[in-house]
């Protein structure tokens, strides 16, 4: 019964994601991700805006985020795991006191996005 309980919690919370972010999990790499509709809403979501408005010179909020990761050299093109915008805050692996929602598929869409050339879409 406890199992099963947390199984359903689990189900609960990833459906509740599928509603919101329909695209396939893993995410689908046939597919061009755009930094404004899969990928910046994430820092509002995890709350990283909180500080980094100007926390270690990072600015994540919508407008900024593009140019501030860019401009702190956060993104790796040629090695996308190696990009600290997603390793740092990593939900699973991640060393920084904040991080990205653990159910979150644009964890998965930001490394694709960094894959594809981190462009300003
Ligand atoms: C409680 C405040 C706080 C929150 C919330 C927070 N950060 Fe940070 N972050 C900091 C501080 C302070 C630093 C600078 C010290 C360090 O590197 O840890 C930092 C550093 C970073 C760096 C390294 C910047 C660099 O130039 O090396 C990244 C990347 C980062 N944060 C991303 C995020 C993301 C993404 C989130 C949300 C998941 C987040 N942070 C949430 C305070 C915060």
């Amino acid at each position: 019964m406890i199992v099963a309980g947390i199984v359903g919690m689990f189900m609960g919370s990833c459906n509740y994601d599928y509603i919101v972010f329909p695209e396939q999990l893993p995410p689908d790499t046939s597919k061009t991700y755009s930094f404004k509709n899969d990928v910046v809403g994430i820092f509002d979501a995890s709350s990283c805006t909180n500080c980094h408005p100007s926390a270690g010179g990072l600015d994540l909020t919508e407008n900024n985020a593009y140019a501030s990761i860019w401009a702190n050299s956060l993104v790796d093109t040629t090695d996308a795991e190696n990009s600290k915008i997603w390793y740092y805050p990593h939900p699973a692996t991640g060393s920084h006191g904040t991080r990205y929602g653990a159910a979150d598929p644009r964890v998965g869409y930001m490394l694709e996005w960094i894959k594809q050339g981190a462009k300003d879409n």
